[in-house]
């Protein structure tokens, strides 16, 4: 098996928390080649998509004392090779939100990607369907009151309904941009007027959920399966539970109603081709749809004693062989 992964600089990675160095592992481990490259490392040459690519060499993470450690030089990369993609049986891209012009034109580049010589994960045209804070509006049985607007009244009025909701840039990640709005706030207007500069782009008002102060659970989803979850809980006077902005993850269960979500989405997420998700649920409530590079799996590894990133790649050697 063959497979190249489309990440960040694999530099500013961490190993013992991005699920993509998770999965180069697992990889790895199973005796999988394992290239990598990044977005900008992509063309399209003669109607396919090459990119250069890097074979990598990972030192895997050790659990010590209930952390993962990594080794400080944790990866060996090859010479840059320009290669056709084709030529792997799995590309995963992987690739950091936000989602930018430059991000959508990627997709382009991968659709040139024969399916039937090569899987993409997530599809490319998966990704671009799927806005990871406005995809999770159309189950509309499992989601918070939310509008999405760039108006200022109509926010106004919203948030005075609600009393208090939480602000998203629609583009956003890992906590980035997700304000707390109160109505009667002395910076209210001008907050919406940041948020939307100045009445140009849309952003999503979301009533805001107190449970949200017991966690936001990760879960995530291999083909529409829920293969595990991880809670994360906000610190001191931190209203976001993302783990980049000190989210503390904790061990969970998924619960009854979690399990209706997850079989709720499932259907669409396969008719999209979007095979690596991370579905995130606040009280009982699906908050985001996270497609481009969900993390948590080692997390749910550490604390669940399993591994995600080898059902991954398990699955994939499956699904390809299909
Ligand atoms: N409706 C909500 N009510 C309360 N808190 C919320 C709500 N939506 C999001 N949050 C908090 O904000 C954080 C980030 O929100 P999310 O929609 O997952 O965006 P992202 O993770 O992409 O930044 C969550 O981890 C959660 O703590
Ligand atoms: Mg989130």
């Amino acid at each position: 098996m063959k497979l190249a992964f489309i990440i960040d600089p694999i530099a500013k990675l961490d190993p013992g928390h991005d699920s993509s160095v998770a999965m180069m592992e697992a990889a790895q481990m199973l005796g999988y080649q394992v290239w990598i490259t990044e977005a900008n490392q992509l063309s399209i040459i003669g109607g396919k998509a090459w990119g250069y690519l890097q074979t990598v060499n990972l030192q895997p993470v050790e659990l010590v004392d209930g952390h993962w450690q990594a080794e400080a030089d944790w990866y060996q990369v090859g010479n840059k090779v320009l290669t056709c993609l084709e030529e792997m049986d799995a590309v995963f891209m992987r690739s950091d939100p936000p989602v930018t012009v430059p991000y959508l034109y990627t997709t382009y580049i991968l659709d040139l990607i024969d399916p039937n010589q090569t899987l993409v994960v997530n599809s490319p045209q998966g990704l671009r369907t799927a806005n990871e804070k406005v995809y999770a509006l159309q189950f509309t049985s499992a989601i918070p009151e939310t509008i999405v607007s760039q108006d200022k009244s109509v926010i106004a009025k919203f948030v005075e309904a609600k009393n208090s909701a939480v602000l998203k840039p629609l583009g956003g990640k890992g906590g980035e941009g997700i304000l707390f709005l109160e109505a009667g706030d002395r910076n209210f207007n001008s907050l919406i007027e940041v948020s939307t500069q100045q009445g140009r782009e849309p952003v999503m008002v979301q009533e805001y959920l107190p449970a949200a102060k017991e966690g936001d659970k990760r879960i995530i989803l291999l083909d529409g399966e829920a293969i595990g979850a991880v809670n994360r809980v906000p610190s001191g006077n931190e209203f976001r539970g993302n783990m980049a902005v000190g989210g503390k993850a904790a061990k969970v269960d998924i619960t009854d109603r979690e399990k209706e979500i997850c079989a709720l989405v499932a259907p669409q997420l396969r008719a999209d081709d979007l095979y690596f998700v991370g579905i995130d649920v606040i009280g009982g409530y699906l908050t985001e749809v996270n497609v481009t590079s969900p993390t948590g799996i080692r997390e749910i590894d550490r604390l669940n004693n399993v591994s995600l990133g080898k059902q991954v790649m398990e699955w994939l050697k499956n699904k390809i062989s299909k």
